[in-house]
């Protein structure tokens, strides 16, 4: 299969969706890659690394596009892209659909096979292409806490560690998912005391089995929120409910039980944020301070950190990438039903039904399209 992987174009991404090791696992089977000029760059590879490993380089996105059968991108689509987009292409990325009526009804115009990174599924029902970048998130929310704990940078001036005589910072996790079991693996590694809150007593109890001593579990309720949020130097936002918005379980009100300086990490904010005085920020302007507290809010962590970024991400789409290009979309859908969880917008139908209720679409089952 041809393969075509463009530079990012949307604002402050330096991701790309191929590394020069994922270009040699599909020559090696014989498909052919095509790599637009500089769209390594941002994440460490040069033209000439991925020349090494066999691809052709491309001067410009709209040759990268036309040469292509699949298309590999990290962000969706934006609009300088749209026309650029056929019937003929089959587009693996994060697409967030249903977030964006715009992308669904061009996608659907354009007649393309949408498969989207965010809802493939693990057989264990986990979204395999969401991990990598909840367990970038979650560790660098310790390392930037710890950063505007910094008196200069208006936190509290606490030393997350702690020095010999002086006892170590406290950071407060809401969540032990991905994210929040990162964060506390992070913090409790800097030698913080760690408390991480879930409402589910199996996964508090498979935390408390493999967290180190310095991190405590405890039941996740607004008692026990009040109650901790008072003597928390850092705290990490990291709630989930599938397919919800976040609930605020920290409220407007509560932050004038906190002490000054303190930091919040809002990792959640993509989902609305489990803050209530959360608002998105941006890597160039990552933090706001109401009442004394500081806030860090920025909706696309990963992306400050594209070289590993990348790496994580394409470790685990590669081999989806593989089986596309090897088997075509449809046999490859047909054989892992995982995947096909992944296909969202076939040829103008949207099949996956979330999308469909999101705005009030006609549904098709994927199973449809797979037999067309
Ligand atoms: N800002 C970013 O750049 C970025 C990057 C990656 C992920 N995220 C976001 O981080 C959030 C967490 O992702 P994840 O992969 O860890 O999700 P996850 O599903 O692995 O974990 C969420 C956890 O929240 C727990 N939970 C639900 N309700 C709770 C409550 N009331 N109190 C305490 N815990 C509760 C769940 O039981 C679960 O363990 C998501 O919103 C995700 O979109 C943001």
């Amino acid at each position: 299969m041809k393969i075509g992987v463009p530079n990012e174009i949307k604002s402050s991404e330096n991701r790309v969706a191929v590394t020069p090791a994922g270009v040699m696992e599909f020559i090696k089977r014989g498909h052919m890659v095509s790599i637009q000029s500089t769209a390594g760059e941002g994440s460490g590879f040069s033209d000439d690394d991925y020349k090494e490993a066999g691809a052709v380089i491309i001067p410009t996105i709209e040759e990268t596009y036309a040469s292509a059968e699949m298309i590999l991108k990290v962000k969706e689509p934006i609009a300088s892209e749209y026309d650029l987009i056929k019937p003929n292409h089959l587009i693996f990325t994060y697409f967030h659909f249903a977030s964006n009526e715009t992308l669904t009804n061009t996608m659907i115009d354009h007649g393309a096979v949408c498969l989207a990174y965010e809802t493939v599924e693990a057989p264990d029902r986990s979204l395999p292409l969401l991990v990598p970048m909840s367990e970038v998130a979650g560790r660098m929310a310790i390392q930037q806490g710890a950063k505007y704990l910094e008196k200069p940078s208006k936190g509290r001036g606490i030393l997350l560690g702690g020095v010999p005589g002086v006892p170590p910072g406290k950071v407060l996790i809401l969540g032990g998912g991905i994210v929040g079991t990162q964060a506390a693996k992070m913090a409790a590694g800097l030698g913080a005391m760690v408390t991480i809150l879930d409402v589910n007593l199996n996964r508090l109890r498979h935390l408390s089995d493999i967290l180190p001593p310095n991190v405590v579990t405890m039941y996740s309720n607004e008692y026990t929120v009040r109650r901790l949020i008072g003597n928390h130097d850092l705290i990490i936002g990291a709630v989930l409910i599938p397919g919800a918005k976040a609930p605020h379980l920290i409220t407007r009100e509560m932050l004038g039980d906190m002490r000054p300086g303190t930091v919040l990490v809002d990792v959640a904010v993509d989902q609305g944020g489990c803050i209530e005085t959360c608002r998105p920020t941006t890597h160039e302007d990552p933090t706001f301070v109401i009442d004394g507290i500081v806030h860090y809010c920025v909706a696309n962590m990963p992306g400050a950190v594209p070289y590993t970024s990348t790496i994580a991400l394409t470790n685990a789409t590669l081999p989806y990438a593989i089986d596309l290009a090897s088997k075509g979309w449809r046999q490859a859908c047909t054989d892992n039903l995982g995947l096909r969880k992944g296909l969202n917008i076939v040829h103008g139908k949207v099949v996956y039904k979330g999308v469909a209720d999101a705005f009030d679409l006609p549904y098709h089952p994927a199973e449809s399209v797979l037999l067309t």
